[in-house]
């Protein structure tokens, strides 16, 4: 499979800093490094939070889950990545509500028995000098799915077979096969925002320091936002300022359920990459407003409303998104997508074209990538690795 459609069936399969009051505690942007510019290994203090260095593991789906359950996996994943030296390791897409998993095998936390099983990984990543974030997120239209490792992988599961019926802003369907959504009610909209603050609340009682929403790539956020997606004519529908109601509303929502040190991340698809979709500039403008409920980052990814999309990946090919929200907005924003290189890396902080970078795959291919980056560049800072390897490695005794 080429990187361009390995990229879209994972999109399709499942592909800021203030306080409670209108007032955002934002964190200096870029602080310097010793060598007066900031770099990947530069501290982030965003509210009470710092991250050791500016590399973020990306959310990433691991359709391991039986009932929404963490388990032995989830830790491996995570604890692994904490060892390997990441700054900052935010959980895979995390349902809300059962109806919000892609997959029956999504991680959820939808009740208060999947707390405990998520104490020992946030405990362990903590211990081991990384930040345990999480992304709450709703599937909406494009729940009910197979697990990309499934025979009928990204089929819809039938209602019969322990499938369910999508939901979403309007009865319109993202792909082919499955049944019509069912349109949401104005009650069922603020019932859902209310299961991302009470997820939120289990979040920080599991832990976690960091949380992040998930208005991104086609699922239930995003589909309000796009323009592709929403064909409601209410208030969460119809013009701009109706169709990032769900997001103010939802972000307003959480800031409000969490402490005032504990940052507030939002994933956006910052461009649909289609005409007549959401635009890079409707993400500047939806920046500017959720700043102002308490948003400390946003987490610039793109893509996921349209299968017409022409996304033209490449190396970095996000980053001129977060570039541009943080440049016109003041605010903090994370860089993601083929960002593989510790040079490349480093420049994205460096130049100032975003404040922390997040890796996805190549953290799957080797989740030591910080510790190599850091033998790589050389920056005036420990290696970021368990002093129980640590001691064993010539290149860490400087
Ligand atoms: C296996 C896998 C699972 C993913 N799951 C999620 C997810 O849960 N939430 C999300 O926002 N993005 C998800 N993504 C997208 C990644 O977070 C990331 O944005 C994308 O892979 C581009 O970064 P990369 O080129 O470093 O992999 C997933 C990607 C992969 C490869």
């Amino acid at each position: 499979m080429n990187r361009r459609l390995f990229f879209q069936t994972a999109m399709a399969a499942g592909v800021s800093v203030a306080t409670t009051t209108s007032q955002p505690l934002r964190a200096a942007l870029s602080p310097p490094a010793a060598s007066g510019r900031p770099g990947l290994f530069t501290p982030l203090t965003l509210r009470g939070v710092t991250l050791r260095n500016r590399i973020a593991m990306s959310p990433m789906c691991q359709y391991s889950s039986e009932d929404g359950f963490a388990n032995q996996w989830h830790f491996a994943h995570h604890a692994a990545r904490a060892i390997g030296g990441a700054g900052l390791l935010l959980a895979e897409a995390t349902a809300v509500t059962p109806a919000g998993r892609i997959t029956p095998n999504c991680l959820g936390i939808w009740k208060d028995e999947h707390v405990a099983a998520l104490r020992p990984w946030t405990e362990f990543v903590q211990q081991h000098g990384a930040v345990p974030g999480i992304q709450l997120a709703h599937a909406g239209v494009k729940a009910s799915r197979h697990r990309p490792f499934h025979p009928t992988p990204n089929a819809f599961v039938p209602l019969d077979a322990g499938g369910w019926l999508p939901v979403g802003p309007s009865a319109k369907r993202y792909g082919s096969d499955g049944p019509v959504p069912h349109a949401l009610t104005i009650a069922e909209i603020e019932a859902i925002r209310d299961q991302f603050v009470a997820a939120a609340q289990r979040a920080l009682a599991a832990g976690f320091r960091v949380i992040e929403l998930h208005f991104a790539h086609g699922y239930l956020g995003h589909s309000f936002l796009s323009p592709l997606m929403n064909e409601r004519q209410d208030e969460y529908g119809g013009g701009f300022d109706q169709r990032v109601k769900f997001l103010i509303d939802t972000a307003r929502a959480v800031r409000k359920a969490m402490p005032d040190t504990v940052p507030l991340f939002v994933r956006l698809s910052c461009t649909d990459w289609v005409e007549g979709g959401w635009r890079i500039e409707d993400s500047v403008e939806a920046t500017r407003r959720i700043a102002q409920e308490g948003v400390d980052l946003i987490d610039c990814s793109s893509g996921g409303a349209s299968r017409k999309a022409e996304i033209p990946v490449g190396p970095g090919y996000q980053v001129p998104l977060a570039e541009r929200i943080r440049r016109e907005t003041g605010v903090p924003t994370g860089a993601v997508g083929l960002i593989t290189d510790p040079q490349q890396a480093d420049a994205i902080i460096a130049d100032g074209r975003a404040d922390l970078v997040l890796l996805g795959r190549e953290l799957l291919r080797d989740p030591h990538w910080p510790h190599r980056a850091w033998a790589a560049l050389k920056p005036d800072v420990p290696a970021p690795i368990a002093r129980e390897y640590a001691w064993a490695l010539p290149e860490t005794r400087r």
